[in-house]
C-alpha cells in the first residue's frame, strides 16, 4: 500500500509537470480526483479492507498526497487564468478614433425654466419659496380668503370638487392663493414669500384656457406696506423676467381677498399689441392680479391688520411663459409633445 501510494504520487507529479494548458489541467484533476474513477479515490476506497491501524496510517498518507496535489493544481490554475487574461488584453485592440455614443439629455419644460428663474429673482429680493397641497380644503381655497360658501365669487372659478365619502369636500386648488393664509400661519409677520404651483379649473379649452396651469403667488407683509411697495416690486419683477420694457396698465380689479384690488395687464408680446387669439384681439394680456391683502385674510392668518399690512399677487405663470417664448396655444405646454418640448 505504501509503495502503491508513493508510486501514485511520483507519477502524478511527473504528469503534472507536463501540463501545458487549462484543458490538460482539468483532465489531470479528473484523472486523480474524479468522483467515480479517480485514481486517488480508488485507493481510498480500497482502504476499507485493511486493519484499523493500517486504515489510519494509509488514510493519513493518501490524504496528505491529495492535499499536496490539489494545492499544486489550484496554484497552477490561477496562474494559467491570469496568463490567459493578460494575453487577451495584450492582443486586444482599442480604436480610439471610433465616434462615441451620443448622450441624449432631456430638457426642462418651459414652465420650469421660467419658474426657476423667478424663484432666483425673488430669492434675490429676500423672499422665501413655498410649496403647498394641490388637493386643498374648502377653507384654504375659499373660506380663509374671504370667500364664504354663498359668495358669488365662487362661481367665477369652475372648481373640481372631490367627494370624500361624507367627509369634508376637498377641491383641486383653483389658485395658489391658499398659500397666503398657510404661509401666514406658518411664518407670521413680517413675511416675504412666493409659492409657485399647479392649479386646476374646469375650463372650456381653447388657445388660452387649459384645465391645468401654473400660477405664482407672492406676498409681502410688514409694517407700513403700501401700494407704492406693490408697484415697485411688480416693476422689478417684470423687468427681471421679460428683460425688456413692456407697456403695463393697472385697472381696478375685484378679488374678495384684496382691498383695493388691481389687474396689471401687459401689452401682448405675441402680436405687439395689434390683437391676436391669445389677447382676444384686445392687444392686452391680463398677467398680474394683485392688491392689498384684506384685513379678514390677515386675521385668518393670525396677523393683526392694525399693526401689519401687505400686498399679494397671483402671477399667471403659464401665461408669462407663453409671452416669453411666443407660444400661441396653451394646450401645447402640458401636451408632452416632444416636437414642442425639444425646442427649449
Ligand atoms: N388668486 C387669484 C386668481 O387666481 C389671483 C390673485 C392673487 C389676485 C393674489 C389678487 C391677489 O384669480
Amino acid at each position: 500500500m505504501q509503495q502503491e501510494l508513493e508510486l501514485l504520487r511520483k507519477n502524478a507529479l511527473a504528469e503534472f509537470e507536463e501540463i501545458k494548458n487549462l484543458i490538460e489541467l482539468e483532465n489531470f484533476e479528473i484523472e486523480y480526483f474524479g468522483r467515480k474513477d479517480g485514481k486517488l479515490n480508488n485507493v481510498l476506497r480500497s482502504l476499507k479492507d485493511l486493519s484499523d491501524e493500517e486504515k489510519k496510517k494509509f488514510g493519513q498518507l493518501s490524504n496528505d498526497i491529495k492535499i499536496e496535489l490539489l494545492s499544486l493544481v489550484e496554484t497552477k490554475k490561477s496562474e494559467m487564468r491570469q496568463k490567459e487574461i493578460a494575453d487577451k488584453v495584450k492582443n486586444e485592440k482599442i480604436d480610439l478614433t471610433l465616434p462615441g455614443k451620443k448622450f441624449v439629455k432631456g430638457s426642462l419644460n418651459p414652465t420650469s425654466i421660467v419658474q426657476y428663474e423667478l424663484e432666483d429673482l425673488f430669492r434675490s429680493f429676500g423672499f422665501i419659496v413655498l410649496d403647498g397641497p394641490e388637493l386643498e380644503s374648502d377653507y384654504y381655497n375659499f373660506e380663509s380668503l374671504n370667500i364664504p360658501a354663498t359668495h358669488p365669487a365662487r362661481d367665477t372659478q369652475d372648481t373640481f370638487y372631490i367627494d370624500n365619502d361624507g367627509e369634508e369636500k376637498t377641491v383641486l386648488r383653483t389658485h395658489t392663493s391658499p398659500l397666503q393664509v398657510r404661509a401666514m400661519q406658518e411664518y407670521g409677520a413680517p413675511l416675504r414669500a412666493i409659492a409657485p404651483g399647479r392649479v386646476f379649473r374646469n375650463e372650456a379649452l381653447d388657445a388660452s384656457h387649459d384645465n391645468t396651469f401654473y400660477q405664482l403667488e407672492g406676498m409681502m407683509i410688514d409694517r407700513n406696506i403700501s401700494i407704492a411697495n406693490l408697484i415697485a416690486v411688480m416693476k422689478s419683477l417684470l423687468k427681471g423676467i421679460l428683460k425688456k420694457d413692456v407697456k403695463v396698465r393697472l385697472r381696478p380689479g375685484f378679488f374678495p381677498f384684496v382691498e383695493p384690488g388691481f389687474e396689471l395687464d401687459i401689452s401682448c408680446l405675441i402680436c405687439g399689441g395689434r390683437g391676436c387669439s391669445v389677447c382676444k384681439q384686445s392687444g392686452w394680456v391680463e398677467l398680474l392680479p394683485c392688491g392689498m391683502i384684506h384685513p379678514n385674510v390677515l386675521r385668518a392668518g393670525g396677523i393683526d391688520p392694525v399693526e401689519y399690512s401687505g400686498f399679494a399677487f397671483g402671477l399667471g405663470l403659464t401665461r408669462l411663459v407663453m409671452m416669453r417664448y411666443g407660444i400661441d396655444d396653451i394646450r401645447l405646454i402640458n401636451s408632452g409633445d416632444l416636437r414642442f418640448l425639444k425646442q427649449f
